[in-house]
C-alpha cells in the first residue's frame, strides 16, 4: 500500500501492508534507485511486513531542501512516527546506508538494529567527490538518461551483467524516471556527508554488514575494518557478488535480512 505523508510542506512517499510489526522493519533504497529495489524480496518477507521509503528526491518523494543525510534521516523519523512505530530495524543500501548512519547518530533510541547493506561510513575520497562533481555537471546539462545507463552495470558482478541484462535494463529504465534534481540532491548529499565510525562505535543497537566480494565501491577489506567498530555486529561478505545482493543473492538476502531483525527485535 502506497503512502504519502506532508513532512515540512515536502511530500514523503513510502510503502507499507495493512499491519506493521512492533519493532518495524524498514528499507531504504540506494543512489538512482527507489523504493521498488525491494520488490524482489517482498514476497519472502511479507510476514516481517517490511516498510519500503522512497529517499528524498527519488520515486514520490520530493526533493530535501539540504542536501545533508541527517535532514534525510528526519524524514525517516516522520515515516516511522506516521506509523506510529516506536522502534525499528533499519536497512540501508549504499546510499541508504549513508542514511541509516545519520538516523543512528541521530535517532538511536528508535533503533533495534541497523543494518548497512553494501554500505560503509567512511567520507567521500578526494577522487570520489571529483567524480560525482563531473557526474552533477553531466547533469546539470541534461544527460541524465546517459549518467543513469552508465550507472548500472558498474554495480553488479561481471558475470551476473551477462547472465541477467533484463535487470540491469529495468534498474535504468526506472533510474531515468528519476529527476535530475533528485539525482543532484543526492550527489551533493553523498559529497558533503561526514565520517560516521564514531556512529559505529557508539551503536547501542547491533549493526548488519553485508558484503560483496565483487564490488568495485566497496572494497570488502576496507568495509571490514568498519565492521569490527560495533560492539555487537552481523557480517555477511557474499561470494561472487557485487554491489546489488538484492538481486545478486536475493535468497541469501532475505535470509540475512530475517535474522537480523529475529535477533534484533527479540534482545
Ligand atoms: C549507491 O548504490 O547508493 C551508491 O553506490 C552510493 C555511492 O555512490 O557512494
Amino acid at each position: 500500500m502506497k503512502q504519502t505523508l506532508l513532512h515540512n510542506g515536502r511530500r514523503i512517499t513510502y510503502y507499507r501492508s495493512d499491519t506493521v510489526r512492533p519493532v518495524a522493519l524498514v528499507l531504504l533504497h540506494g543512489f538512482c534507485e527507489d523504493a521498488s529495489v525491494w520488490d524482489g524480496l517482498l514476497s519472502d518477507l511479507n510476514d516481517l511486513h517490511p516498510v519500503r521509503i522512497d529517499l528524498p528526491g527519488f520515486g514520490g518523494s520530493d526533493p530535501s531542501p539540504s542536501n545533508d543525510f541527517d535532514a534525510w534521516a528526519d524524514d525517516v523519523c516522520a515515516v516511522l512516527n506516521d506509523l506510529s512505530a516506536k522502534t525499528c530495524v533499519l536497512i540501508g543500501h549504499s546510499m541508504g546506508g549513508y542514511t541509516a548512519l545519520s538516523f543512528a547518530k541521530r535517532y538511536p533510541e528508535r533503533l533495534a538494529g541497523f543494518g548497512l547493506f553494501h554500505s560503509h561510513p567512511y567520507e567521500d575520497t578526494p577522487d570520489r567527490k571529483e567524480s560525482r562533481r563531473r557526474g552533477i555537471e553531466m547533469l546539470q546539462s541534461g544527460k541524465r538518461d546517459l549518467y543513469v545507463a552508465q550507472l548500472f552495470p558498474g554495480l553488479f558482478a561481471e558475470a551476473f551483467v551477462k547472465t541477467n541484462p533484463a535487470v540491469i535494463e529495468t534498474l535504468i529504465a526506472r533510474g531515468r524516471q528519476q529527476p535530475a534534481t533528485g539525482i543532484i540532491g543526492a550527489l551533493e548529499s553523498m559529497i558533503a556527508r561526514k565520517d560516521h565510525r564514531d556512529t559505529l562505535r557508539d551503536a547501542a543497537c547491533p549493526v548488519l554488514f553485508v558484503l560483496g566480494s565483487d564490488d568495485a565501491i566497496i572494497p570488502v577489506d576496507w568495509a571490514l575494518q568498519a565492521a569490527v567498530l560495533p560492539a555487537v555486529t552481523d557480517v555477511h561478505v557474499l561470494p561472487g557478488v557485487g554491489h546489488m545482493a538484492m538481486f545478486e543473492a536475493p535468497e541469501k538476502s532475505v535470509e540475512i535480512v530475517r535474522q537480523f531483525w529475529e535477533f534484533c527485535a527479540a534482545r
